[in-house]
């Protein structure tokens, strides 16, 4: 199993930049034959610096398009999103993206993968760097290891370092964890929360599990599809490190899937 980290030893991102505002924005995409799939509509959000939110909902809600949008991969037809105050017009590695995929580069070492980025943009003198961010993501000892040695968690862990040691002001992770198996994805949960404390980095989280929505996050978007759209925000009040079997958890499940109609329905884990 991959140790627990220690906390990067030099100056961390304050939690008074990263807020993220997103204005009206709508998004259609019409196919070959003409037809229309509105993926946002209207959509508005303000998220706070430092924040953990979540964007929860079935498939085809518009979360990846919301997401890229905010990384700049995409615009919106409508309305902009603005970061700090400065409207996003493309990518930036101010906001660092992890997805389901880790997407790592096969020929290159963990050093070299979490690297990459760095050098791409010219920065030298980065060794400590690099190793402090493997340090903590937890894959201290396997800097030399290629991605074919690691497991989907250690892969995933990869992924975070390399968007972590840009400093990002944001960090956007689309649904990082679906493809963990459950003991390692809960073991994740609490490194990203570890991370997220220790940064202080606003998080935007897709997922399509309520529990994990509950588990990591200040507020729940909770999205319906067809067209996409914000359906409520849940503000998670609960302490931390959460109980997943603590009452007021239940009752905050119940609540989301009341609002996606899941209401008295029984599902492995909740899963949409
Ligand atoms: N490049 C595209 N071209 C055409 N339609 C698209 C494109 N990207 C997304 N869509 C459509 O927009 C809607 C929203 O897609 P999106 O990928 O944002 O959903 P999602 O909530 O991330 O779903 P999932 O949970 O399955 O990842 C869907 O109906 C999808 O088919
Ligand atoms: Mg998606």
């Amino acid at each position: 199993m991959v140790s627990s980290a220690t906390a990067v030893a030099y100056t961390e991102t304050p939690a008074t930049s990263g807020a993220i505002s997103v204005r009206n924005v709508r998004r259609v995409f019409v196919n070959a034959s003409g037809e229309e799939t509105v993926a946002l509509e209207r959509v508005n959000l303000e998220i706070q610096p430092g924040e953990m939110v979540s964007l929860l909902g079935p498939s085809g809600c518009g979360k990846s398009t919301l997401m890229r949008i905010i990384a700049g991969l995409d615009q919106p037809g409508e309305g902009e999103v603005v970061l700090d105050g400065v409207p996003i017009t493309g990518p930036h590695h101010e906001r660092g993206l992890v997805f389901q995929d880790p997407t790592l580069f096969s020929w290159l070492t963990v050093k070299g993968n979490v690297s990459f980025g760095l050098k791409a943009r010219g920065i030298k003198e980065i060794a400590r760097e690099v190793d402090d961010y493997i340090r903590l993501v937890g894959l201290e000892g396997f800097q030399n290891a290629y991605p074919h040695q690691l497991s989907g968690g250690m892969a995933q862990r990869v992924a975070l370092a390399r968007a972590l040691v840009n400093h990002p002001k944001v960090l956007l992770l689309d649904e990082p964890l679906g493809a963990l198996d459950a003991f390692t994805r809960m073991q994740m949960q609490d490194e990203i929360l570890r991370i997220w404390e220790d940064r202080g980095t606003t998080m935007v989280f897709v997922t399509h599990d309520v529990d994990e929505a509950i588990y990591m996050s200040d507020r729940i978007i909770v999205m319906t599809p067809r067209p996409g759209k914000i359906q409520e925000i849940i503000e998670v009040r609960l302490s931390r490190p959460r109980a997943r079997n603590h009452p007021d958890f239940f009752l905050i499940r119940s609540k989301i899937l009341e609002i996606l109609h899941f209401a008295g329905e029984i599902r492995e884990n909740y899963y949409l």
